[in-house]
């Protein structure tokens, strides 16, 4: 049976980039078929140190986003991850099946262990374990993320494939990334070799979901970009990342293709383009801010949400655990 699941850490603001990879995503899977299951991942984000005055609030304006980008909490299911046991004590099983090698192999630790990862968590190491848990814990199928996390959802399959594999079963399925549309990888506003991140020190390279109108259309305008005219396709555009960056982040708000968005704009300059496109941004944008500042000044309902979706989510992954606990010989005496 397909059941999508996804999640996003509250590790601080969300970007356009969480917007337009995931968010608006998940919204668009409800109400086609699967069971939509949708997770704060607050576990993982204890992998690098939080303020425990403000992680508990950036959950909350983590949630307030999910639903001011159209995830309805009745539709799917909203919740964050530490509420619910079944995600650690899966993940400890799985620290048992995936192998050393494997891990060493995540770009994503390396990335952010740099060159001294002596100093980091043990936690940050084990975390795609973590990942893989979230999804399998609800025998999850369809997994929408940004092109950064597909090396993670690999693992996943190769983890549930292993266990069935050593236990002889059928337990866990293979989860299938899906990372689709223009903006799978949005790049940061002021280098367009890195990755849009809530993490880079300069908010210029960013457009944070809680960003004004002022603050979006300045960020656009200063923009790195290149002096060149717009081409008619994106396939002249190999050569420019940060062009292309930004005409994706069009397409992406405006569910066209960017063919069909240079296909306006060929021949035009980003004199031109930047405006446009900071227009298109403002009136996305603008209305997820105002909602998500609505859920804000009721923190309680956000709780209460968050507290209903945990136990729905606890009544699919409680059984899950108990019964690959059971496969992997564990006593049960009551
Ligand atoms: P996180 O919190 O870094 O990002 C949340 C989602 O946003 C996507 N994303 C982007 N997409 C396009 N362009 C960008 N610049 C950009 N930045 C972020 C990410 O790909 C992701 O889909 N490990 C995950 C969270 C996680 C998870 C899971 C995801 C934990 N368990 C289970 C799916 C299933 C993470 O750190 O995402």
């Amino acid at each position: 049976k397909p059941r999508v699941f996804s999640g996003i850490q509250p590790s601080g603001g969300l970007t356009l980039g969480n917007y337009l990879g995931a968010l608006k995503r998940f919204a668009a899977f409800q109400g086609t078929g699967p069971e939509t299951i949708y997770c704060l991942v607050d576990l993982h984000a204890l992998t690098v140190w939080q303020d425990p005055a403000l992680l508990a609030d950036r959950t909350r304006e983590a949630a307030a986003a999910f639903m001011a980008a159209g995830v309805d909490p009745k539709q799917s299911i909203l919740f964050n991850q530490s509420q619910v046991p079944a995600h650690a004590e899966l993940a400890w099983l799985f620290n048992t099946v995936a192998r050393l090698g494997w891990m060493n192999r995540m770009t994503q630790f390396k990335d952010k262990a740099g060159k001294n990862s002596e100093n980091v968590s043990l936690g940050l190491y084990a975390y795609p374990a973590l990942m893989a848990a979230d999804i399998l814990a609800y025998h999850g199928t369809l997994v929408p993320v940004g092109e950064d996390q597909k090396q993670h959802v690999e693992l996943t399959r190769d983890i549930a494939a292993k266990f069935n594999h050593d236990y002889g079963t059928e337990f866990f399925p293979s989860p299938e990334p899906l990372i689709e549309g223009a903006a799978t990888r949005v790049m940061s506003l002021r280098d367009g070799s890195k990755k849009m991140s809530k993490s880079d020190p300069s908010d210029a390279s960013r457009i944070n979901l809680t960003d004004d109108a002022d603050a979006i259309s300045q960020k656009i305008r200063k923009a790195r970009t290149d002096a060149e005219p717009l081409p008619g396709r994106m396939s002249d555009l190999a050569a420019r990342p940060e062009a292309r960056n930004l005409v994706n982040i069009y397409a992406a708000l405006t569910d066209e293709t960017p063919d069909a968005v240079l296909a306006r704009f060929e021949g035009q300059g980003f004199g031109a383009f930047k405006p446009a496109l900071s227009e298109v941004a403002v009136a996305t944008l603008g209305p997820i801010t105002r909602r998500m500042q609505e859920y804000l000044a009721d923190p309680a309902e956000i709780d209460r949400i968050l507290g209903d979706g945990a136990m729905r989510a606890d009544a699919i992954a409680h059984p899950i655990v108990e019964e690959t606990k059971a496969i992997m010989g564990l006593l049960r005496s009551r």
